[in-house]
């Protein structure tokens, strides 16, 4: 990669911070759609308990953290009484609700029953909101949990999020099903980016209470603990952010990171961490890389590692292949170019939309 940002100038990162500040406010859902949100929430609890009576619903994902873009599908998860996992397999429970919400009159009722998490796709009668439905394990509110706390501490991270996701989607390369990347993915390489960078601390690693280790709280097989109390993590001297870069500045420093320093060949992004760890040292390798599994579905690939923060043994990165770790790349470099050329050359920011 040959661009060299140190060309830049200080009015160029300001008018990029000045336009991601725009982005943001023009991108992010409005308040109409949050309580039409809520709307929806309502109504699909509503229609569930006809079929699990003792049904309670979680909603997480990026609705939930306030990370969403418009029109962005609300993710849904349903917690039943343990009898209720022993009577059904995960694809008993999404037929068993998506009868009952096509039955209800929801719109585009879809049952993904043979998806490594199994959902019911939804679009609510009366607010037209797209859900997916699932019976997820309690890890994901736990790791909603975590990325909310992280975008409390700092608000640069919020609007890194908002313009990587807009990015991704506008190059296509936010669709994990074709072998491109989740947003979580995406957000999670944000975070192990400013964690680096010095813009975020590592949560995961910081004490409950000073002299004391940091303990180990398991569900479902993961340690969920983390420093959420973070409003005293300045005051109580845990954390003092040094880090004074502007959005400006961060946003050319993240596609330059992922272009040309993240070590793909033999690095794992580790938020849990705060670092970059060896995929030799987790037995991320290629002899154990597993393309596909018995039906055909990938499996285990570890071409690009982003290490889930509770579920260690999971790469966030699997859907990603040779080929399209050559595409998700090949963007990330595209972009760095673009943003330091239009710079350089004294044209103004760029425009996020033509990134
Ligand atoms: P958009 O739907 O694109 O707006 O983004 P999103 O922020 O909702 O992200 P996404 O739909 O990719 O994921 C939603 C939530 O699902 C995340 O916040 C996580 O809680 C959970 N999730 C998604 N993928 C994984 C995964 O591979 N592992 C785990 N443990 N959780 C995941
Ligand atoms: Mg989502």
């Amino acid at each position: 990669l040959r661009v060299d940002e140190s060309k830049l100038t200080a009015e160029y990162f300001e008018q990029l911070s000045r336009e991601s500040a725009e982005l943001c406010c023009a991108i992010m859902l409005s308040s109409e759609e949050r309580v039409r949100q809520e709307v929806a929430f309502r109504s699909v609890l509503e229609v569930a308990r006809r079929a699990f009576p003792d049904a309670s619903l979680h909603h997480f994902g990026s609705t939930a953290l306030g990370f969403s873009l418009a029109n962005a599908d609300m993710d849904l998860s349903i917690s039943l009484g343990s009898n209720a996992y022993d009577a059904y397999t995960p694809a008993q429970l999404v037929e068993k609700l998506g009868v009952v919400m096509k039955n209800a009159g929801m719109r585009d009722v879809k049952m993904l029953t043979r998806a490594r998490v199994p959902i019911v796709k939804i679009r609510d009668a009366i607010t037209g909101i797209r859900c997916d439905i699932g019976f997820q394990s309690k890890l994901v509110l736990y790791n909603t949990r975590l990325l909310k706390a992280y975008s409390r501490i700092d608000r640069r991270f919020r609007e890194l999020v908002f313009i990587v996701k807009y990015w991704s989607k506008q190059r296509n390369i936010n669709e994990p099903y074709f072998g491109t990347l989740s947003s979580y993915c995406f957000v999670l390489m944000v975070i192990h980016f400013l964690q680096i960078r010095g813009v975020l601390p590592c949560l995961q690693q910081i004490e409950p209470q000073d002299g004391q280790t940091v303990p180990t709280i398991t569900i479902d097989e993961a340690n969920v603990y983390f420093f959420e109390d973070v409003d005293t993590l300045v005051s109580s001297g845990k954390w003092t952010c040094t880090n004074t870069e502007t959005v400006g500045e961060l946003v050319v420093a993240f596609f330059k990171y992922f272009s040309a320093e993240f070590p793909y060949v033999h690095g794992v992004a580790s938020v849990r961490t705060g670092s970059v760890l060896s995929k030799e040292d987790k037995g991320w390798t290629k002899d154990r890389q597993q393309e596909m599994n018995r039906s055909g579905t990938v499996k285990d690939r570890y071409w690009l590692c982003v290490e889930d923060p509770f579920e260690t043994t999971n790469n966030v990165g699997r859907p990603v292949d040779k080929e399209t770790l050559f595409e998700v790349r090949g963007e990330f470099i595209r972009a760095s170019k673009i943003l330091c050329s239009a710079g350089g050359v004294g044209t103004g920011a760029a425009d996020e939309a033509t990134l």
